[in-house]
């Protein structure tokens, strides 16, 4: 009895795992010998963004699932003193904090995907580490911009409905073969009850052009459905398989967010971003959009 009393039923999202085992095969050369996860966006990792993100959001500890060639992952979230006794003999102190400031942003944990056996598996690496809290996931590809961050929108989703939610962007028609697709009744305004998870559809097939877009929260339960899948035709448990099966048991909740998105694991969405973001830099904003105008009009 004590214990069902003890038991809070609002919980709150204070963890977040952040996959970046994969091999980021669509970035090829640039990500050989680098994690895609690092590339800049003007001068900010695009790790960095989905980081801040997450903090926004209310997370406190960020959950990485690493593996070969991403240690500068973990350097980029840690103190670097050698570099810092350089800023200190410049006077760069302010640069030291910015710096500093980023390290400082939350707790993180590491755990390693020995093999890249799908985003699904390496999710399962992080759950020891959840003590059965529901938890945010972001995949390393998609940064939104909006003043209110996406994952921050998708928790007042789940504050309210105690269920999975996950983030949905309408898609052209022609590409949802190239997303996992969800469909489902409107419940609210951008609120969606979903009934119906696909995989790549083709275009014929498809139930809606609600494209499943890389952030997610889910509950102790879509994490058990994880332990429970078979690996796919290619070998890998994939969360969107999970959430499909969840389906039959409980509610899943889509939102289709608020914001600019780029997927930055593919070439042009890279750029897209950059030159969104290089247009609201304070360093390049004047100059970029100068350069823009004379180069769109030759
Ligand atoms: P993606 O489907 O984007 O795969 O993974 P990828 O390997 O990173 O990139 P491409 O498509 O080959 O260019 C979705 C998320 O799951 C992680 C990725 O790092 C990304 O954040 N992931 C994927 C893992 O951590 N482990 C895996 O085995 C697969």
């Amino acid at each position: 009895m004590m214990h069902a009393m003890q038991h809070s039923t609002n919980k709150k999202i204070r963890k977040a795992i952040l996959p970046v085992a994969g091999l980021g095969t669509r970035f090829l050369p640039a990500t050989k010998a680098q994690p895609k996860e690092m590339l800049p966006i003007v001068d900010t990792p695009i790790i960095q963004f989905l980081v801040e993100e997450a903090v926004a959001a209310g997370i406190e500890e960020i959950i990485f699932v690493t593996g070969k060639g991403k240690r500068a992952i973990e350097d980029h979230f840690d103190y670097m003193g050698e570099l810092e006794q350089v800023l200190h003999a410049k006077g760069k102190h302010e640069e030291i904090e910015r710096l500093r400031a980023i390290s400082d942003i939350a707790h993180f944990s590491y755990v390693r995907q020995k093999t890249a056996r799908g985003d699904g598996d390496a999710i399962l690496h992080a759950a020891k580490l959840l003590n059965g809290e529901p938890v945010a996931i972001l995949f390393g590809d998609d940064i939104i911009l909006h003043d209110t961050p996406c994952l921050s929108q998708l928790v007042q989703v789940f504050e309210e409905k105690q269920a999975p939610v996950i983030a949905l962007e309408r898609v052209p028609k022609a590409k949802v073969s190239s997303y996992g697709i969800a469909a489902g009744k409107k419940v609210s305004d951008r609120v969606y009850d979903i009934s119906q998870i696909v995989e790549k559809p083709d275009p014929k097939d498809a139930p809606s052009n609600l494209g499943i877009v890389g952030k997610y929260i889910v509950t102790p339960e879509v994490i058990d459905e994880l332990r429970h899948l078979q690996p796919d035709k290619s070998g890998e448990i994939r969360l969107a398989d999970a959430l499909h099966a969840y389906l039959t048991k409980g509610n899943i909740y889509g939102y289709e967010f608020e914001g600019m998105r780029f997927d930055c694991g593919s070439k042009l969405g890279f750029l897209m971003a950059t030159v969104e973001y290089g247009l609201r830099h304070n360093e390049t904003k004047k100059q970029f959009s100068k350069y823009l105008k004379e180069r769109m009009g030759k």
